[in-house]
């Protein structure tokens, strides 16, 4: 079965790396069903990362998040959540180049935090982003 997951291009990566990271996209063989280019607000962020509240560097994330246009796709793909994961990476760049070198982090993130991309963790997050974003959408 077909699986959906939000999958974003931050900020700072959208502006230098966004060709070289959809064509891993495209690579790996996801179907990009829906894609727009869009600053968030900072209620989006907020919303987004509300898992991450309280956390020391939520309000360096929010405004990371926010200081320009990023890439919001929905990727479909059996498996869609997971996979993109793995394309992803792990989220400190340092650990990804070690563990995971093929990976868009290990290849296009600055830090931890501008981490080049981002990516639902579970299917019910993955709803809950995508509503967030796209609003409620007939996605198929
Ligand atoms: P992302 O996949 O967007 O989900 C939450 C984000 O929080 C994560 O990528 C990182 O950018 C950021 N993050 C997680 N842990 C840390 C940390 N220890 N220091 C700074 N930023 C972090």
């Amino acid at each position: 079965p077909q699986e959906h997951t939000l999958a974003l291009i931050k900020p700072a990566a959208a502006k230098k790396h966004k060709d070289d990271i959809m064509q891993k996209v495209k690579e790996a063989g996801f179907t990009i069903s829906k894609i727009k280019e869009e600053a968030l607000t900072h209620e989006m962020a907020t919303q987004f990362y509300k898992d991450h509240k309280g956390k020391p560097f939520f309000e360096h994330l929010v405004t990371c998040m926010t200081e320009g246009p990023s890439v919001v796709m929905i990727l479909t793909k059996e498996n869609a959540v997971e996979e993109w994961r793995q394309l992803m990476g792990p989220t400190d760049p340092e650990v990804a180049k070690v563990t995971s070198p093929e990976s868009i982090r290990a290849q296009f993130a600055q830090d931890i935090l501008s981490n080049a991309v981002h990516g639902s963790s579970n299917r019910e997050h993955a709803l809950e982003s995508i509503e967030c974003v796209f609003g409620e959408i007939d996605i198929d």
